[in-house]
């Protein structure tokens, strides 16, 4: 596992969405795993931008999210408004879990086989939760866990609520299992500020628990995580 450090969320906005754009000129086609929340926000108006100031296409990306919450189209929203609207992705090549279908157990498998069919998940973006959650895998989720429905927790509704203000907080989402995730070629997770540091802290002691599901990346052979100083804080040493 890599650490790459930066200073704050501006220049983690941007590295990030510099990571990414370089994969988009390069590859015929790619597969790009994405996460919601408060973390990308930044990366996707720095690749919105890089977009809108080149002639750069994105007709050959297919997108992927980790997660949605069940009976709602939250994520589908934030993606539509933060990213898809302002770059050129046909819309069919953009993927998130349908939290309102009927039979949740079938849209999970449907899902995978979804994922399995656009031939995986060339990188795959990740926020971590102040638990230690990789896309809405709480703590005690099985590593090989594949997309499922989650109870949240309470420490995540509470971080989460702000999204809420005007409906009610669904209890719970689907999300992209660890198993999954870890299927991802290569896997880029980005954390700010100081709320994080304790998850950091513990992805960095190098050993497997269960409780911090972030632990699970420590045996993928391309893990990249981009942390700004408020995330590090916890760390001994930097490397
Ligand atoms: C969102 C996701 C979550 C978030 C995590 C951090 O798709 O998968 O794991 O990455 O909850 O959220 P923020 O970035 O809001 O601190």
């Amino acid at each position: 596992m890599k650490l790459l450090s930066v200073s704050n969320e501006e220049e983690l906005s941007r590295i990030a969405a510099e990571i990414l754009f370089a994969k988009i000129k390069s590859a015929k086609k790619l597969v790009l795993g994405l996460a919601t929340g408060k973390t990308p926000l930044g990366m996707y108006r720095y690749l919105s931008k890089y977009s809108k100031e080149s002639n750069q296409t994105f007709r050959h990306i297919h997108t992927v999210n980790l997660d949605e919450y069940v009976g709602s189209i939250t994520y589908h929203e934030y993606m539509e408004e933060n990213l898809f609207q302002h770059i050129d992705i046909p819309k069919d090549q953009t993927h998130i879990p349908d939290g309102e279908a009927e039979n949740l157990t079938e849209e999970c498998r449907r899902y995978e086989q979804l994922i399995k069919e656009i031939g995986g998940i060339d990188l795959q973006v990740l926020g971590i939760g102040e638990n230690g959650h990789i896309g809405f895998n709480e703590p005690g989720t099985s590593f090989d866990a594949r997309t499922h429905v989650v109870e949240l927790t309470e420490s995540t509704l509470k971080a989460n609520a702000k999204y809420f203000v005007d409906s009610e907080q669904p209890k719970q989402a689907i999300t992209m299992g660890i198993g999954t995730i870890l299927e991802s070629r290569e896997i880029l997770l980005l954390a700010i500020g100081e709320r994080k540091a304790n998850a950091v802290k513990e992805l960095f002691k190098g050993s497997l628990n269960k409780d911090i599901p972030a632990t699970a990346l420590i045996n993928h052979p391309h893990v990249t995580v981009l942390a700004d100083k408020g995330a590090r804080k916890l760390l001994d040493k930097e490397s």
